[in-house]
């Protein structure tokens, strides 16, 4: 009788759905306790125009709030908003004591200037971590409100290889300030040898071969596929690419998936990988926020 073997291995799928439930419920044991207390965490979120996908995303924040027992106050505000009427709310919103996290949904329409928006946070407030407060704060290693997606990746890295990543060497392709940069940052800080590549980077291809760990962040539909990867590195897919594909809208990473599978140990899907994290750690920055403010009365 011959039997043939399967040689083909599959890597691990990465489930950031069923994860992230397991940060908000564990929030949400942790906000009954604050209520306990006397403090009701309470998130503010402000949206200015109507793209549909910011719609779609403040909407599940609020619901993510509602979920874990954290307040949402949600302002809408027209695509026209002059920047020094969105400013006003801002300074409303840090004077008001009941409100600790602020976030203003990105990207501002192009009359309003995105920097002097975030720098007029509260860095205290600032639970998306941009304020160059808590960028510099995250660079110098100290413990500041850090940007959402780019934290719940480190979960996900952890929950997979273990908390000790030191020595491990991360390639994070992209350097935007929401993800790249804040990505390499934390890398670093858990004691990995951090590469950054972007654009203008050669031979991106063989870098990424180096990788035990590859976090992609570029915003280009499956980019990186089996050929960029070592055998069993750790596959991070950070993009949100929407694509037409045999007449069919359809959701992708920047990670070729099902070729991606056939090399690395384990690997985030799109969706339900690292997007359900990050409104998890939108929530886990409100209860810190709210912690730390609680401190300073
Ligand atoms: N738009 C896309 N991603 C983000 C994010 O992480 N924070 C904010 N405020 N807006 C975004």
């Amino acid at each position: 009788m011959n039997i043939v073997m399967n040689t083909q291995r599959y890597a691990q799928m990465i489930d950031g759905k069923a994860t992230a439930q397991k940060v908000l419920e564990e929030i949400k044991i942790e906000v009954v306790g604050l209520k306990a207390a006397g403090i009701e965490p309470c998130l503010a979120v402000v949206l200015v125009g109507d793209d549909p996908a910011s719609h779609v995303y403040v909407r599940n924040k609020v619901e993510k709030a509602l979920f874990v027992g954290i307040r949402s106050l949600e302002y809408r505000m027209s695509a026209e908003t002059a920047q020094e009427v969105l400013l006003q709310k801002i300074d409303e919103l840090n004077a008001d004591a009941a409100v600790h996290g602020i976030l203003v949904q990105l990207p501002l329409p192009d009359h309003i200037d995105e920097t002097a928006v975030l720098q007029r946070i509260n860095p205290m407030k600032d639970v998306d971590g941009f304020h160059s407060e808590n960028v510099g704060g995250l660079s110098q290693g100290r413990d500041v409100l850090t940007p959402c997606t780019p934290t719940g990746c480190i979960r996900l890295l952890k929950d997979t290889l273990g908390n000790d990543l030191s020595g491990l060497h991360a390639v994070v392709v992209g350097r935007s300030n929401i993800v790249g940069k804040p990505m390499a940052a934390l890398l670093l800080k858990e004691s990995c040898t951090v590469t950054i590549v972007h654009s203008r980077t050669q031979n991106i291809q063989e870098i990424c071969k180096t990788a035990d760990i590859l976090v992609a962040a570029v915003g280009k539909p499956k980019m990186i596929d089996a050929s960029y990867l070592k055998p069993d590195a750790v596959v991070i897919d950070v993009g949100i690419n929407r694509i037409q594909e045999n007449g069919k809208n359809r959701l992708v990473g920047d990670v070729d998936y099902e070729d991606a599978l056939t090399v690395a140990l384990a690997i985030t899907p799109v969706p339900g990988g690292v997007g359900p994290m990050t409104i998890a750690y939108l929530m886990k920055n409100t209860l810190e926020a709210a912690r730390m403010q609680a401190k300073q009365i």
